[in-house]
């Protein structure tokens, strides 16, 4: 596919899958992980209110500060580390392309 990168989830149980994401389509890591059924909740949508979509990034070129939504909802999860990152607001651009994520437990 052109106009697309390859992003790296670590799943629960340890594995790996490389996912291909399009960079032309607006849409977020939680979005492409949502596609390709992997096991993540995301039930607000988007909206950096549940997050239930929590990764822990584990490598990554540069990537943008989270804002002030994504920023206090971290501060409140039990689990977070200090590359969390909530994937719904992490936008697919070419930047990402390598990007390694490892699924979080929801609470
Ligand atoms: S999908 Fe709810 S915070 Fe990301």
């Amino acid at each position: 596919m052109e106009d697309a990168i390859n992003i790296h989830v670590e799943l629960h149980d340890g594995s790996r899958v490389t996912l291909e994401a399009p960079t032309d389509m607006g849409l977020s890591v939680m979005e492409v992980m949502k596609a390709n059924e992997l096991d993540l909740a995301a039930i607000c949508g988007g909206m950096a209110i549940c997050a239930t979509c929590h990764v822990e990034v584990l490598q990554s070129s540069e990537l943008p500060e989270p804002n002030d939504d994504e920023a206090y909802m971290l501060e409140t999860l039990p689990h977070a580390t200090q590359t969390s990152r909530l994937s719904c607001q992490l936008k697919i651009t070419p930047e990402l392309d390598g990007l390694v994520v490892r699924l979080m437990p929801e609470a």
